[in-house]
Order: structure tokens, then sequence, then C-alpha cells
């Protein structure tokens, strides 16, 4: 039976542990769970499971799952158990956009698994990776953050954002400190990881942070104006060409009902893919939440158990089409 340790057992890690105990056609065993508190009890996993050591927690197992979050000392632990030859399931989007550079040589063994990282459980990663790489690409958007979804719902009901962003943090779905959310940068972190398998390997962090624009600017009256104009603002993070280049970009759009992207519904994620052989492809779902998450991390793990590689890497950038995309009006 393989041997499986998680660095974290908050809403993903326990859930995955979850997952995994309903899961007997799945043999693996969970032998150390990383965590801050070990005094604190978690529902499916032991005392005994439980430790607050980076380094017992590593040696413990063959494969790695990484749920904790951050950019320090989950890439610390993440590169560590690389170099260690273990495999990798990731759901740290942070870590994969920041780090890269860092990841890459691994990423490129098939060592790294990060289904997860974008849209939870709902297919990205694997789609992109592969078979929507028998097309060209032409452009892609996506709604990737949904604490801005639900914020962007509450403002067409004219609530405040300052009420909105309130509720959102009472319910749990935004952080004490919701710049990540709110400012844009989470979907950013989401949107390199997508940009670097279907556009171009070598997109910079730096570069899509320095294109991110978040909702906080935006107020009930704005909605309401998008509303009479017969659509919606939605935060979107896509790529398009535009002067020669790949133009990678988070920020408020207005949505036309007729895009497909405005179709999703709010509690949701989505992504729109356009190649060139294939045209338009949709693909809608959870894009958050403990259960959601625990489904793509098992989803890679079955690719670890089988022995698939992770995502392959583009080899070089997509030629960037010179037709003309109809482009979306920025809020
Ligand atoms: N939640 C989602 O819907 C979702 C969706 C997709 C991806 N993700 C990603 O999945 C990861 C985990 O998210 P989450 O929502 O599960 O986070 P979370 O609920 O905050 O859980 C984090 C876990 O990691 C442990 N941890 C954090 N820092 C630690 C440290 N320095 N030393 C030891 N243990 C540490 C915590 O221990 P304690 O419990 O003792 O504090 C906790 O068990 C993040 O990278 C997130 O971006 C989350």
């Amino acid at each position: 039976m393989k041997k499986l340790a998680l660095l974290g057992a908050g809403n993903v890690g326990a859930a995955t542990a979850q997952v995994l105990a309903n899961r007997p056609d799945i043999q693996v065993e969970i032998t150390k769970v990383l965590v801050r508190d070990v005094s604190k009890a978690r529902e499916g996993i032991s005392s005994k499971q439980l430790s607050a050591n980076p380094g017992e927690v590593l040696d413990s197992a063959d494969i790695i799952v990484e749920v904790m979050g951050g950019t320090g000392l989950a890439g610390d632990l993440t590169l560590k158990a690389l170099q260690a030859g273990k495999p990798v399931i990731s759901a740290n989007k942070a870590v994969l956009a920041e780090r890269w550079q860092e990841l890459k040589p691994y990423a490129e063994q098939g060592l790294l698994h990060y289904e997860s990282s974008v849209m939870a459980g709902t297919p990205a990663v694997g789609p992109l990776s592969s078979v929507l790489r028998g097309s060209s690409p032409l452009e892609l958007h996506a709604i990737l953050n949904g604490t801005c979804n639900y914020i962007l719902t509450e403002l067409e009901k004219g609530v405040s954002y300052q009420n909105a962003l309130a509720e959102a943090q009472r319910l749990g779905y935004a952080e004490a400190d919701p710049t990540l959310d709110v400012g844009g940068f989470d979907a950013a972190h989401k949107l390199t990881v997508l940009a670097r398998l279907v556009f171009d390997p070598s997109i910079e962090w730096e570069t899509v942070k320095a294109s991110t624009k978040g909702i906080d600017k935006l107020t009930p009256t704005v909605m309401t104006e998008a509303k009479e104009r017969g659509g919606k603002i939605r935060l979107l993070a896509s790529v398009y060409p535009e002067g020669g280049t790949w133009q990678v970009k988070v920020r408020p759009v207005f949505l036309p009902l007729d895009h497909l992207m405005a179709s999703a519904a709010s509690n949701k994620n989505a992504l729109y893919f356009k190649g060139d052989a294939i045209g338009e492809v949709f693909i809608t779902g959870a894009g958050a939440g403990g259960m959601a998450t625990a489904s793509g991390v098992v989803a890679d793990l079955l690719d670890v158990l089988a022995n698939r590689p992770g995502p392959a890497l583009l080899k070089q950038p997509a030629p960037v089409p010179s037709i003309q995309i109809e482009a979306l009006e920025e809020i």
C-alpha cells in the first residue's frame, strides 16, 4: 500500500482525508498530517497522525499532498519532497505562480500534479494541458474567484461594497485580509498557472500581477448601469492576442448577456477557451470548497498511483494569431 502524507488539515486537507476514507478502491495509507496545532481534534484524522514536525511528515510517505497554503514553508516543503524524488500534489496556486522557476525542473519530470489549484475539482489544468492542445489557442477567459463572484452578486442586489465584503467574511468566504481575493491576485495566481500551460511557458508572475485590477472600486450603481445596458460585470481572467503579443490580464469587465461567460452561475467558476480547430469550449463548476477541491486532489492521486506524470509543460509559446479579437470593455 502506498504511503501518503498531508501537509495541512484545514478545509481541503480534512476533506481529502474524508474522501479517501470513503474510497476503499484507492489503496493508500495516510501516514502523517502536518498542522500547526496538534492538540486540535480533526474529524477523520487520528491524533497519532498529527504532527507539527515537517521533516517527520515528509519522511513518513512516498506521496506528498500540499494543502497548507502560503508561499514560504509550503513552497520549501514542496521542493524538499520533489528533490527527494517524491511526487507532490499541490492545491496551492500561490506557490505555483510565484515559485515556478524553482518548481519547473520537477514539473518537467512529471513529479508535480496540480489539478485542484485552479477551479478545484472542476477540470481546467487537465484539459488545457492535454485534449485542448489539439487546437492552437485563440483566447481564454475565466471566472476564477468565488469570493469576488459573491460580492458582485450582492452589489447587483444593491448592497454596498463594504457590507457585501463584511458578509463574505462573516460567511467564511473571504479572509480577514481579503486583498488576495478582492484585489484580483488569487485569480491572477490561477491565470498564471493556466497561461503557462496554454500560451507561453515563460510567463512571469510579476507580469501578470502588474496587469491585475480588483473589484474594490465597484458600486451597486455601476452594476445597475450594466444591467440596464443588457449585461453584467464579472472579474475576468483573460489571455488574448493584441498588438502581436499575448495579453494576460485580470480585471472587471462588462459581459454582454450573450457571452458564454455571462451564463455562469454566480456561485460557480467558469472557463471559456477558443481554439482554431475546436472553436468554443465552456467548462463550469465548483471552484472552491473543501470537498470540491479534495475531488481534484484525489484525481491527481489516481494519476500518481497509475504512474501517470503531472501536466506536460508547453515547450514554446503558442503562435499569436493576427486575427482581431473583439475586446471586452474594462470597467
Ligand atoms: N479552501 C478552498 O476552497 C481551496 C480551493 C482550492 C485551493 N485551495 C488551496 O488549498 C490550500 C489549503 O487551503 P485551505 O482552505 O484548506 O486552508 P486552511 O483551512 O487554512 O488549512 C491550512 C492547513 O495547513 C496547516 N498549516 C498552515 N500553515 C502551517 C505551518 N506553518 N505549519 C504547519 N501547518 C500549517 C494548518 O494547520 P492548523 O489547522 O493547525 O492551523 C491547516 O491545517 C491553499 O493553498 C489554498 O489556496 C483551497
